[in-house]
């Protein structure tokens, strides 16, 4: 099984902290060519969704930057949840977020086995994690359980086109077209998260977000590379990968790179 799907791999190393995730998020923060941000994106979408006195759980919640982002935003009456199967990466949202006002909880579950009763939270988050998840219908059967009769779920995934110039170049130097983000965009992506949530949602709508990135810098580019922990990666791929980003951006100024991103909204119940 390659890295992204294995639950073990995911666990004990790639979210062991938050430091590979915050190398990917970083570049996003440096290069976004939209000024909005895709935290707050999602979280506008949120807030016109959910009433202003509501029970929340996020699962697979990583680093917790959605909340951090978005602190100043959460409306009294939320009562939040913050959760993820990998307890490193939970420990370090939890650190990251111990002054904010609205004092969520955190509590570490699979969301293949969410431990709630029914019908107990008024919306769920499932962000750029369902991809990860080997029995994909389990969970989102576990989301719409533990969602009250008119909860919410709220899942923001990548498409197939996400970062396609970035992927076009790491798989000349990997030579290997078989990478991690195809993986993901097949798993749970823009193009059939909609049919895989329908299964247990009667209404589901796909927002789109509009963003790419303008990289100016190749350091943070060579982290974000590093960060996805590829098992076959040599130091010379590494050297390959930097000269080629000093290239581009001598030759064109920036390295444009197109962002496929998204968000689903699903209610009600699957007959
Ligand atoms: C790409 S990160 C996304 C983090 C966060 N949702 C965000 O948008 O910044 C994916 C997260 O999903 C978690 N995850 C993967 N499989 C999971 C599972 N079966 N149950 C709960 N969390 C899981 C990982 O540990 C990781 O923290």
């Amino acid at each position: 099984m390659r890295n992204f799907s294995d639950p073990n791999y995911l666990k004990n190393q790639q979210y062991s902290s938050a430091d590979n995730l915050n190398a990917r998020i970083r570049i996003h923060q440096l290069f976004s060519t939209n000024p909005k941000g895709v935290y707050k994106w999602f979280f506008d979408h949120a807030l016109a969704n959910i009433p202003q006195h509501a029970s929340i759980l996020e699962v697979g919640s990583g680093s917790g930057e959605l909340w951090y982002v978005c602190k100043d935003d959460v409306p009294a009456g939320w009562d939040v949840t913050l959760s993820d199967f990998a307890i490193g990466i939970l420990n370090d949202a939890k650190k990251k977020l111990e002054h904010v006002l609205f004092k969520p909880e955190f509590r570490e579950i699979d969301v293949q086995n969410i431990p709630y009763p029914d019908e107990t939270f008024d919306a769920v988050f499932a962000n750029f994690m369902l991809y990860h998840v080997p029995d994909r219908q389990k969970a989102i059967a576990e989301i719409r359980r533990v969602l009250k009769p008119d909860g919410v779920v709220l899942a923001a995934t990548l498409g197939k086109a996400h970062m396609q110039e970035y992927h076009h170049l790491i798989s000349g130097i990997l030579l290997d077209e078989n990478l991690q983000h195809d993986i993901i965009a097949h798993a749970f992506g823009l193009e059939n998260g909609e049919a895989q949530l329908r299964q247990s949602f009667s209404q589901v709508e796909m927002i789109l977000y509009e963003d790419s990135l303008r990289v100016t810098e190749v350091e943070p580019m060579v982290d974000y590379f590093l960060s996805l922990g590829l098992p076959t990666i040599t130091s010379e791929h590494v050297e390959k990968f930097t000269q080629a980003m000093r290239d581009i951006i001598e030759k064109n100024g920036a390295f444009e790179i197109y962002k496929h991103t998204g968000m689903f909204i699903g209610r009600g119940y699957a007959r």
